[in-house]
Parts: C-alpha cells; structure tokens; sequence
C-alpha cells in the first residue's frame, strides 16, 4: 500500500516504478508545487522524466478532462496487450491519434521496422511540444492536428495509406458527428488488409465501430486504470 503524506514518501514513491506507486504520485502530484516536486526527484534523470510526464499529463486533464478522457496514461500491461495485435514486421505506415506523452509512441518505435514511418496525431499543443523535445527518432512524426485530418496529413507526409491505425482519443465524449467523420476518414484511410485498434474505457464506441468497420473484435485489458476495452477494427 502506498501512503506518502510528506516530501520523503513522494520521492520514495517516485522511485518505485509500479503502476500503483504511480497511481498514488499522481494524487499527490497535484496538490504539491513544482519546487516540492523537483527537489524530491532532482538528480535522479529517469524518474525525473517519468515525473515530468505525468505532471505534465495529469496537469493537461485538470485543464481538458474530456478530451483526456484519462488522469493517468496507459498502463504498460494494457500497451503490450494492444501492440501484440499487430504484424510489425509487415507495417511500414502506422498512425496513433491522440499520444499523449508518448508512452503508446515509444513502444511502437521499439517494434517498427528501421524503414517504417509512425505519424502521431495529437490535439494538445503541450504535448506536441513535449514530443518532439523528448523522443528522438526519425521515424517519428509528430502532427499537431486532429485525427479528422489523417487523410490531408497522410498527402501532405507524401505516405501511403495506413497499415495500422491506433487511437486513444475518448471517442465517447465527442459529438456525433466528429466521431463519425473520425471513423469514416480512418477507414478509408487504411490498407485494405490493415487495422483499426481502439482502446476506450467504455462500450459506447461499438455500435459506432460496427457501422465503419466490416468486423470488429473486442478484448479486455485488466491491469490498467481504469480497465479499458480494446476492439480491433478491419474492413
Ligand atoms: C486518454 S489520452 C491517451 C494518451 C496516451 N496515448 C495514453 O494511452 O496514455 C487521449 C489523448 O487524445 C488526444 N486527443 C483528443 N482528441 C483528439 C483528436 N481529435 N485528435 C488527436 N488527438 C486527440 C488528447 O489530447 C490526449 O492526448
């Protein structure tokens, strides 16, 4: 159990590298100030990056809860229960709406071919930003933009069309009709033999999911907060 109530608990916290410990920081994250924070972590690179991410993360979500849709950012477990879905020795064009800090993006870098292309399409301005400051890959583009704009974006990278397609965008808080063009755009979008995953916490997206796409399966990832549905998504 974590219980960190004072300044000596938190850096301890932050050193434990569990996605409960983890849980626990961000409570507390966002009541400390950003001195408390960096003298308890300074000097110590790794976690001070993690905490950068998720204060920068948790801070975004008091700002924008709906477009978050999250606190926390995907736990590992549920990041490598999506990306075992997919062939990545065949992609060679793969795009994710809506990265985050980049927990998603640095995962798929790891598993994508030398000559593959990954171009991630993120709303927030700050998170934009930290992307392009904090991951370094030539593979990787970063797009600030909508998810809407995957076909103008694909035109204007002068790619093909996507293999794979990776969203984490709360489709359940948009309105009707941006989910729709969102979904119709990434279909038409995608390889004929490519996918769609979708990772939400809730089922609303489904019926929506089942009018774009020609099959769509679901799964279920436990050990995330909170536990988030995934549906696989092919013409
Ligand atoms: C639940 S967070 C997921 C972050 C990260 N991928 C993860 O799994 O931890 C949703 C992300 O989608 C972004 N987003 C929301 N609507 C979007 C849109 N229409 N196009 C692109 N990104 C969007 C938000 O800014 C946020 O970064």
């Amino acid at each position: 159990m974590c219980r960190k109530n004072d300044e000596r608990n938190f850096a301890a916290a932050i050193r434990c590298r569990t996605g409960r410990a983890r849980a626990c920081y961000i409570g507390k994250a966002v009541r400390l100030d950003m001195e408390t924070i960096q003298k308890a972590v300074v000097s110590r690179s790794p976690a001070f990056r993690s905490a950068r991410q998720i204060i920068l993360f948790a801070r975004n979500f008091l700002k924008y809860p709906t477009m978050l849709g999250s606190v926390i950012p995907s736990s590992p477990f549920l990041v490598n229960q999506l990306l075992s879905r997919f062939d990545w020795a065949r992609a060679s064009v793969v795009v994710e709406y809506g990265p985050g800090i980049g927990n998603i993006t640095c995962e798929i870098l790891k598993r994508m071919r030398p000559d593959a292309v990954l171009v991630a399409i993120e709303l927030n301005p700050d998170f934009v930003r930290f992307l392009r400051e904090e991951i370094d890959d030539p593979r990787l583009r970063v797009v600030e933009g909508s998810a809407l704009d995957i076909r103008e974006t694909l035109t204007r990278l002068q790619l093909p069309m996507a293999d794979y397609v990776i969203s984490g965008i709360p489709f359940s808080t948009l309105p009707d009709q941006s989910r729709s063009d969102i979904l119709r755009e990434s279909r038409e979008m995608l390889r004929s033999d490519g996918a769609m995953l979708v990772y939400q916490f809730r089922r609303t997206v489904l019926p929506h999911l089942k009018r774009h796409f020609g099959r769509v399966q679901e799964d279920f990832a436990v050990l995330n907060i909170l536990p988030a549905r995934i549906f696989h998504c092919t013409l």
